[in-house]
């Protein structure tokens, strides 16, 4: 049984009976029942943009914008693991996981590729609510949005994606996936 492992989690959906922090919330469920410590940080109010200011790369800080995304900063040098669950709008991710994405500019010291602010090898978790049933260019959109986590060296796991039906298979998949860290 791990000693203080944590896990964060990061809501996209705005909606108040989203799939996606169901499934969260069951995520962590298993987690906890696996020993591991879980927060869960719902970033659909007072999510801000990258400004390009730079004052990390300046100032060999994290990201200054004083939002939502304060706190996640904060936690997520001593975080084991990252959880980001959003919803498909338009056949894309919706726009606030694309926000969450660019803000992790100010991990990287240098150009991007440089070294990085947090150690690398925290695991990322992907819960994805959609209408539609899994298909390619879902996940082919899926994939541009989560690709440049690689070079903040996290390591992803296979996405959960919910969509088409089957919910409750679903809900059972992300309550296996979070108890098997
Ligand atoms: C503005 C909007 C656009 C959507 N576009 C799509 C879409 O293109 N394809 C799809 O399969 N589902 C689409 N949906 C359905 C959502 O993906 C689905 O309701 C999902 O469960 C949303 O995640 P949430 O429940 O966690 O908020 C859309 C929903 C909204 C509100």
């Amino acid at each position: 049984m791990p000693e203080n492992k944590k896990i964060l989690g990061i809501a996209c959906s705005a909606l108040p009976r989203s799939n996606s922090m169901k499934l969260m919330e069951e995520f962590m469920r298993g987690a906890q029942s696996a020993g591991y410590d879980t927060e869960i940080i719902r970033i659909n109010e007072d999510l801000l943009g990258c400004t390009g200011c730079k004052w990390c790369k300046h100032n060999d800080s994290f990201c200054v914008r004083y939002d939502v995304l304060a706190h996640y900063f904060q936690e997520l040098p001593s975080a084991d693991a990252v959880v980001l669950s959003f919803g498909i709008y338009m056949g894309y991710p919706q726009g606030e996981a694309w926000m969450f994405m660019n803000r992790h500019y100010c991990l990287h010291t240098g150009a991007v590729g440089g070294s990085c602010r947090i150690e690398p090898g925290k695991k990322f978790y992907t819960i994805i609510s959609q209408g539609a049933p899994d298909n390619p260019e879902y996940r082919a959109h899926c994939e541009a949005l989560l690709k440049p986590f690689d070079a903040w060296g996290f390591v992803r796991e296979e996405p959960l994606v919910s969509g088409g039906g089957h919910f409750e298979e679903k809900m059972k998949e992300a309550f296996a996936l979070g108890a098997a860290l």
